[in-house]
């Protein structure tokens, strides 16, 4: 390939990842918008334990907050205290843990099943979505289908039930 060209292909690289960056940068700004409009005063607060470098918990926080739900997010160092006020078993964790109504709410669990946890209050510790399925809210790849994944109940370190199953390719708001 010749110098000049090779330059023009550079420069078109630059100015189609400087475009990418900018409309990333605009749809946050979106998403923080209809964050702040959608606040169901009628759902209780949701309290976010995570660590300062996640990405894909700050990414949860957005969707149970486009679904109606005001989140306090708390960055901390020490997972593993908040993991045991869970009372989560072996094998259940992820990388968030949040409290809602007296229930525990780890991972990637969808805004639905918060919901519909507290409509029925069963008599559990918390649901969860063990590692973090891709896909799951938060987990989103673009151009990728979500994988199927379980949202389970659980109840002192023991699974109880599965709470909800999505089958692969489910969608979330
Ligand atoms: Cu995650
Ligand atoms: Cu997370």
């Amino acid at each position: 390939m010749n110098r000049k060209l090779g330059g023009l292909m550079i420069a078109g690289a630059l100015l189609l990842g400087g475009g990418l960056f900018l409309m990333s940068q605009q749809n946050d700004v979106q998403a923080e918008e209809q964050a702040v409009a959608a606040v169901d005063p009628d759902l209780p607060v949701v309290t976010v334990y995570k660590s300062a470098t996640c990405g894909c918990c700050k990414s949860w926080v957005t969707h149970l907050e486009k679904n109606g739900f005001k989140v306090e997010a708390h960055d901390v160092g020490n997972m593993q205290e908040y993991k045991h006020k869970a009372k989560l078993g072996a094998g259940m964790g992820s990388c968030h843990t949040a409290f809602v109504d007296g229930y525990a709410v780890e991972g990637h669990v969808p805004a639905n099943d918060l919901k519909r946890m507290l409509l029925e209050k069963p008599d559990i510790s918390g649901i969860t979505v063990p590692r973090m399925p891709m896909g799951s809210p938060g987990m989103e790849v673009p151009g990728r289908e979500a994988d199927a994944f379980q949202v389970l109940s659980y109840k002192d370190g023991e699974v109880v039930n599965v709470f909800t199953d999505y089958p692969a390719g489910s969608v979330f708001e």
